[in-house]
């Protein structure tokens, strides 16, 4: 979501004759998009910025903006906490930023940090960064009101809104016609998507679908409340829809999901991937999990590690719980989980899902996929690499293939992290 709207910047900034520099030494103005979701993530954040500093030192024009989620959660304290910076722009925004950059020239700092309740973003003339040429994100939702009692997505990007899909189509035969290969549909919560001409998620699936049997789509990040049978039946239906869900399940125990505020226990997690299997042949389940929460037992754990065995997933995000100002678990419970026995839940719930994935890509071995070339393998010239259908990385001997192909490849070897196959 950040990348995505980092492209949402840089085309706002082209739209108003900026160019990215070649080389931060270059710039004139540094932005650092930023993520609060943990800890972690915020303190290096306040690290990178350090860089910004020293170079502030040698010239003293250059301009230094934070964006999103920090910025939203912290406002006029990061300015006074980090003196040198000038612009603080939550993630609503963007739009404003050439104006504040006027302000900056004039000796003033620029601050923006205004939630929106209808900003999407969706008439801008896309720029792309970092691209390889064949795979882009589209982002077609902005904002979360889930309210999930450790998440402090809903205090920084506000409000639910969907972007019409007039325009997300659009957007997507644009790339299409470029060249692109493979788009990913970006939302908090892709299946609660609701335009005002009636559009819902899986419609809107369907409509990207039909652009062209060559394009491949994919999505994140879906709610296990509401991914519904529809949605299941419109993937089954494509064969360009790509057989992998992302599905963040958090934790197996029916106490934690209900503290969490996730709004689905145990067994209704269980009946979603039920459906999936039943309904989508053949489709990778990757998934979410945080260790660790408020008042989490080792029964509690163990209900997680019997999760993870039951759905098999194919990869998964884990996280140690930190605990996020302003939440509804930080104000109203105890991070009550000494770190050390965070540390080693973590580990065992990393352990087994080293232990799913590689069970997982054992299972392809002899098998042949439909890969996307993406790129020239980092290691050799001589290998490609590409995804299946299943998100899996392929990596395969070249023969003239270039990114954007599609290569029929049969898998030869693995380990828990990728797959090894050579075309036939
Ligand atoms: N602590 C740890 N992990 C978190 N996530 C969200 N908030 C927190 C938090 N406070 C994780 C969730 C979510 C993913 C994007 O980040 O697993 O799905
Ligand atoms: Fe955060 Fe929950 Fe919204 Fe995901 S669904 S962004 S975890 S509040």
């Amino acid at each position: 979501m950040n990348f995505s709207d980092s492209e949402i910047v840089a085309s706002i900034m082209k739209d108003n004759d900026y160019a990215l520099a070649a080389d931060i030494s270059q710039a004139d103005v540094i932005f650092v998009n930023t993520c609060s979701i943990r800890d972690r993530a915020e303190k290096r954040v306040r690290n990178r910025i350090q860089e910004f500093k020293s170079l502030k030192k040698h010239n003293k024009s250059l301009v230094v903006g934070i964006l999103g989620c920090m910025a939203e959660r912290l406002k006029l304290q990061l300015l006074e906490e980090e003196k040198f910076v000038d612009m603080i722009v939550g993630p609503d925004a963007y739009r404003d930023i050439p104006k504040l950059l006027t302000k900056v020239e004039s000796g003033q700092k620029g601050v923006n940090v205004l939630l929106s309740q209808e900003e999407t973003y969706s008439d801008l003339n896309p720029v792309r960064l970092d691209s390889n040429g064949v795979t882009a994100f589209i982002s077609i939702m902005r904002g979360c009101q889930n309210f999930c009692s450790y998440c402090v997505v809903p205090l920084t990007r506000g409000k639910e809104r969907s972007r019409d899909a007039s325009s997300i189509i659009q957007e997507a035969k644009g790339l299409f016609d470029k060249g692109y290969r493979e788009i990913t549909l970006l939302g908090q919560n892709v299946n609660s998507y609701k335009d005002e001409n009636g559009y819902n998620f899986a419609t809107l699936l369907k409509k990207v679908a039909l652009i062209n049997p060559l394009l491949r789509i994919r999505f994140a990040t879906s709610h296990p409340k509401d991914i519904s049978d529809e949605l299941l039946d419109t993937i089954a239906a494509h064969h360009n829809i790509c057989r992998s869900i992302h599905l963040p399940v958090q934790s197996g125990s029916r106490s934690i999901l209900k503290l969490m505020n996730r709004k689905y226990d145990r067994e209704d997690y269980i009946n979603r991937i039920d459906a999936i299997k039943k309904k989508v042949a053949d489709c990778a389940i990757s998934t979410d999990i945080i260790s660790g929460f408020c008042d989490e037992t080792e029964e509690d754990h163990r209900q997680t590690l019997s999760l993870m065995k039951y759905a098999a997933f194919d990869f998964a995000f884990m996280f140690k719980y930190s605990e996020r100002p302003g939440t509804h678990a930080a104000e109203n419970m105890q991070d009550n989980i000494p770190d050390n026995i965070k540390s080693r839940r973590l580990e065992e719930i990393i352990a087994l899902q080293k232990d799913l994935s590689l069970k997982s890509n054992n299972k392809d071995i002899g098998k042949t996929f439909e890969v996307l070339v993406e790129s020239f393998s980092k290691r050799s010239k001589e290998f490609v690499s590409g995804r299946n259908s299943q998100n899996k990385m392929i990596i395969f001997p070249q023969k003239d293939f270039k990114p954007g192909d599609y290569v029929q490849v049969k898998v030869t070897a693995c380990t828990s992290a990728s797959l090894k196959g050579e075309a036939v």
